[in-house]
């Protein structure tokens, strides 16, 4: 018998924007048929003399620190001090120099490359440098997309061209609220008036494109606030912008408080958003961007300019190679997941042991999993970036899937979550705030159902 469950549809309401699902499930869905690998020195090194099978790749860089704990987020690893951050790039430059003459790198060219963290931004003018130094010697397509994540504060002049003259060409700078006082309450350092002033200065740039995060739901960020924030975004002149819905983290001083049953507001504003406010904090921004002729590339990211792609993003959500650098960096090499531990002292250690290998040089295999290839991962990927941009075409799946998934379109369908014709289900306003429960919900569906798809 065919199982069917609220968890997976959603439920019938009158507002499926407000009430579809109870909770946005997780920050993202997934699903791995995977298991962990035993991964050998001598794999490692052959899969560094391997050429890749994928027509498709980006390089993610790992920077793990912060200068402070944000009340909101848990990606917090280490504290900004700038000689470990020296120590930590030398020998990430180090690592990536090696790993680009390999043949592997060589193999096929790389379309984006993401620095990520932590706060990137926090590394001195001269190692953003000598980063970039060290990403240009892979293979990078044509006009490949190189970002550098961080945050405004401290990101000076120096930095800026440094970066700009060393291949950066995409900028994301996490805002999270433009409200001073919102601001305070989460650990953020500028003001509204200095954020703006900095963002209407380096959009200025002929080519580079400058994308922000906001979330929304952080204490005392009403939906007044909420509206002043877009408006916020527009004027400031950035070409892109993601609208992230805030997510309980485990460990954070949010997360903490809320469960002393407290809220970490501002002295203004002890309010803090329920979902139901969310979905319409999602709508407001939604329906804002897009009459101001923002186009929408996935269901929580927006562009004003083509000159933003958000590359990165889209081709990780298609499950390309990623080549992960760094302690605490995740990608995928040869199909196989792996994901590097956050220990600073380990990775450091594991760079101080002598090798045992052999012939070709090959990056120094640091502690972390790593996990078989997922046999599903194609078409999970089908799945992922077509709930995430809002449309699953049917050509892309088998006749028989579409004809076991029909009970479960519907159902979004009836729900308001989604349109269905003959050619492609198509998600609502209310589908694209809840596509991660969809998501997650689909992949139940395949699971719970499972002996249907195998006779
Ligand atoms: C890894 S952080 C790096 C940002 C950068 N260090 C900064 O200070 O803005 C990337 C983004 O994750 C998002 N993020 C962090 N914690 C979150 C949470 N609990 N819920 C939703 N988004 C979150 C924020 O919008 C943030 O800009
Ligand atoms: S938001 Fe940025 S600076 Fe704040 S803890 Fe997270 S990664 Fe660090």
């Amino acid at each position: 018998m065919m199982i069917l469950t609220p968890t997976m549809t959603g439920i019938a309401s009158p507002e499926p924007l407000q009430n579809a699902f109870k909770v946005k499930s997780a920050p993202h869905a997934g699903r791995s048929g995977s298991r962990p690998v035993n991964l050998t020195t001598a794999l490692w090194h052959q899969w560094w003399q391997q050429p890749s099978k994928s027509d498709q790749r980006a390089l993610y860089i790992h920077i793990p620190f912060c200068r402070k704990r944000c009340s909101f987020c848990n990606f917090f690893e280490n504290g900004t001090n700038p000689e470990r951050i020296s120590r930590y790039v030398s020998r990430l430059c180090e690592q990536l120099r090696i790993a680009a003459d390999t043949p592997f790198a060589q193999s096929q060219p790389f379309d984006t490359v993401y620095v990520g963290g932590g706060t990137p931004t926090d590394m001195q003018a001269d190692e953003i440098a000598m980063l970039g130094a060290a990403i240009s010697k892979f293979p990078l397509i044509k006009n490949a997309e190189v970002s550098l994540e961080g945050r405004l504060n401290g990101f000076d002049d120096d930095k800026w061209h440094s970066a700009l003259d060393n291949g950066f060409n995409r900028f994301s700078f996490g805002v999270q609220s433009f409200d001073t006082h919102v601001r305070q309450a989460a650990g953020r350092f500028d003001d509204k008036d200095t954020l703006l002033s900095r963002l209407n200065e380096l959009s200025q740039h002929p080519s580079a494109s400058i994308v922000i995060d906001l979330i929304f739901g952080l204490p005392g960020q009403t939906l007044d606030i909420w509206q002043q924030d877009l408006q916020a975004v527009i004027d400031s002149g950035v070409h892109g912008v993601d609208l992230y819905q805030l997510i309980g983290l485990g460990g954070t001083r949010i997360d903490r408080a809320s469960e002393k049953g407290k809220i970490l507001g501002t002295d203004e504003s002890e309010f803090q958003a329920d979902s139901q406010t969310r979905a319409q904090m999602y709508a407001y921004g939604a329906n804002l961007l897009e009459s101001n002729q923002w186009q929408r590339l996935s269901s929580c990211h927006w562009r004003r300019d083509n000159r933003e792609r958000s590359l990165y993003n889209s081709l990780a959500k298609s499950g390309i190679e990623i080549l992960p650098f760094g302690a605490g960096a995740g990608g995928s090499i040869h199909g196989h997941g792996v994901m590097n531990a956050r220990s600073l002292t380990d990775w450091h250690q594991a760079h101080s042991q002598p090798t045992d290998v052999i012939d070709g040089a090959t990056p120094t295999k640091v502690p972390g999993m790593a996990l078989s290839p997922n046999p599903s991962a194609e078409l999970d990927a089908i799945f992922k970036r077509g709930l995430d941009g809002g449309t699953l075409q049917f050509s892309q799946l088998e006749a028989s899937l579409l004809q076991q998934l029909q009970p479960l379109f519907h159902a979004w369908q009836t729900n308001g979550l989604a349109q269905l014709n003959n050619h492609a289900l198509t998600l609502t306003l209310a589908g694209r705030f809840w596509n991660v429960n969809m998501q997650t919900g689909l992949f139940e569906f395949l699971a719970e159902n499972k002996s249907v798809n195998d006779k």
